[in-house]
């Protein structure tokens, strides 16, 4: 099992692989499953905008795609002093494949805030929904 530094280490590499010429905030992310296995992620634009992909969910389908387990930690990485929560959309798709997991955000300086995702998705519609 990854260390949590290497885990954070691995979300911040994957940072520097953005593709962010139009906003040019970076985002880095990574994922980590019930078998340690970790997953990483990077925002990715597109000239035509709203294409764009945020690093959350390519982290997430990267796994999933791969045949990961149940998703345990995540970790989503900027260089904002105030930190970067998921937004809406991640926070729905996190939700669906990581449950109430924790959720690490974190800066270079290495200010880091640590959460459930479900407290950024009260009332989650999910697969009991319906
Ligand atoms: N972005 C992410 O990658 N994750 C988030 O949770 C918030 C936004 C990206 C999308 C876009 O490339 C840039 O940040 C500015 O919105």
């Amino acid at each position: 099992m990854m260390d949590e530094d290497a885990f954070l280490r691995a979300a911040t590499e994957a940072r520097s692989y953005a593709h962010a010429p139009y906003s040019k905030f970076k985002v880095g992310a990574a994922v980590q499953d019930e078998f340690g296995r970790v997953f990483t992620g990077c925002n990715i634009e597109n000239a035509s905008f709203g294409l764009t992909m945020c690093a959350e969910r390519v982290a997430v389908f990267k796994a999933i795609s791969e045949g990961a387990g149940r998703l345990k930690k995540v970790a989503v990485v900027t260089d904002s002093e105030s930190l970067t929560p998921p937004c809406g959309a991640c926070r729905q798709i996190l939700w669906e494949f990581c449950g109430n997991a924790e959720l690490i955000l974190l800066n270079l300086t290495g200010a880091r805030l640590t959460m459930p995702i479900g407290e950024l998705l009260p009332r989650p519609f999910d697969g009991s929904s319906f």
